[in-house]
């Protein structure tokens, strides 16, 4: 099947995703669609005119040869307009979390194949529809959950379906995000446009704790808190343009001007002690599995830059696996690139002799999200070409992540346990 590709939602995430389609099938990018094309210009020019790719985020692919006519793809304000005048057979939907159920349903109704951003929605009745729609649609749908596809993750998964550990019993997992302050300097940071960090994080998390246990959650109880960000100061101040520039901890101006780095762009250098700020930084969950098997998960967004952890023990009756995405790392000091970097696996057995276990290390430098989004792209367009790819997040698997995300939030809110059986 010849590819044409269009997005829905141009910014950092469907741009990067363009250009990763486009790297693999080049010219198969035929339009997109934006409230705003300004993202989308701004990102391009890096890969065609500076050289810098930074402003593409952490989805970015890196530097290639990109065709000069890309930038004039034909773009659209409105995507029913782009799908009925452009010859379309997939697009990417990465605008912002509230719009993704809206933008499903119009591809649907222009059956055409689908990857969808994480979270697949975010309010229950749109989390229901996204799945009412999708569940039995034709067509390849995805979702990007992104942890997967990393060679880390896909080795521990490979351990565990082995049997390397055993029957799995419990797992322990961990995200103190280093770069939490970003979430709340950007439209992120209310409940309007994310419903929470636990759809807008966790997520991935608790998707790969499912996609390597290979079992099915049953209930959920969660408490959570904002303890760092959020307060008085105006919805529209930037760092910059604050009288409090070089006295604020949290000042990005002031991180930035110490670093000698630049300044990120103007939606993105927000005030993290603004008025609108609703949503909590923190959040603890317990998660009970069939078979009675156990997980604890815990986020935080308030992390120190080279203090954060993701990751977790896997427990399984014959064996423990300590399972790290980053350790250590070094950032270059002019473009801020990871230029050291790996991920982590220890195994430790009950009947090894007591000083020995089994480590791999998985490199990852100079390359985005810890290897997973070439991966995964090059998954997309085996599905696309009616192949397989098993790392690939299903609609079920998305769908499943975020009832979780919902049940963990209505924990928090009403103090009780969420039995989700019935909802998949
Ligand atoms: N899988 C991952 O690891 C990952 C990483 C980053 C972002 N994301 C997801 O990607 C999505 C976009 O995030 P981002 O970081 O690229 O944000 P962004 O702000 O860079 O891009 C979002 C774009 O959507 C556009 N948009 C907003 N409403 C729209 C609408 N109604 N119609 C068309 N376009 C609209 C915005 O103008 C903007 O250009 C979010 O759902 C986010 O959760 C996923």
């Amino acid at each position: 099947m010849e590819l044409k590709v269009a997005c829905i939602g141009a910014g950092c995430a469907g741009t990067s995703h363009m250009l990763r389609m486009e790297k693999y099938q080049p010219g198969c990018c035929i339009a997109f669609s934006d409230i705003d094309r300004s993202n989308f210009d701004r990102i391009v020019a890096g890969y065609l005119d500076t050289g810098d790719t930074r402003t593409a985020g952490d989805l970015k692919t890196e530097a290639f040869e990109l065709r000069p006519g890309f930038r004039d793809l034909p773009f659209y304000t409105d995507p029913e307009e782009m799908l009925q005048k452009e010859d379309i057979n997939t697009v990417i939907i990465a605008s912002y979390c509230s719009h993704h159920a809206a933008a499903v349903e119009t591809c649907v109704r222009h059956g055409v194949n689908i990857l969808l951003e994480k979270p697949i929605a975010i309010t229950r009745e749109d989390v229901r529809q996204v799945w009412e729609l999708l569940r039995d649609y034709p067509k390849v749908t995805v979702v990007n959950l992104s942890l997967r596809g990393s060679p880390v993750s896909e080795t521990a998964r490979r351990h565990i379906l082995n049997g390397d550990i055993g029957r799995i019993v419990s797992v322990q997992y961990v995200n103190n995000v280093h770069y939490g302050d970003n979430y709340f300097r950007r439209w992120m940071r209310t409940r309007q446009n994310v419903g929470s960090l636990l759809l807008q994080k966790a997520t991935h998390d608790l998707d790969l704790i499912n996609y390597f246990t290979g079992l099915k959650p049953e209930a959920v109880a969660a408490f959570g808190s904002r303890q760092v960000y959020g307060g008085d100061m105006p919805d529209d101040l930037t760092c910059d343009a604050c009288e409090r520039r070089m006295l604020c901890p949290m000042s990005i101006y002031r991180r930035k001007l110490d670093a000698s780095r630049p300044l990120p762009g103007s939606s993105t250098r927000l005030c993290v002690y603004a008025r609108e700020i609703d949503i909590d930084d923190n959040q603890v969950l317990v998660i009970r599995y069939e078979g009675g098997v156990t997980a604890s998960y815990s986020q935080t967004f308030n992390a120190p830059h080279h203090g954060g952890q993701r990751g977790g023990y896997f427990i399984g009756t014959e064996g423990i696996m300590d399972f790290r995405f980053y350790g250590d790392f070094e950032e270059h000091p002019d473009t801020g690139a990871y230029v050291k970097g790996a991920s982590t696996i220890r195994i430790t057995r009950f009947n090894d002799r007591p000083g020995s276990y089994t480590e791999e290390v998985h490199d990852w430098a100079n390359v985005g999200h810890f290897g997973s989004a070439e991966n995964l792209a090059q998954g997309l367009i085996s599905l696309l070409q009616g192949g397989e790819s098993p790392m690939n997040a299903s609609i079920r698997e998305g769908y499943i992540s975020a009832v979780m995300c919902l049940a963990a939030q209505e924990s928090i809110e009403t103090s009780k346990v969420i039995d989700i059986r019935q909802d998949i």
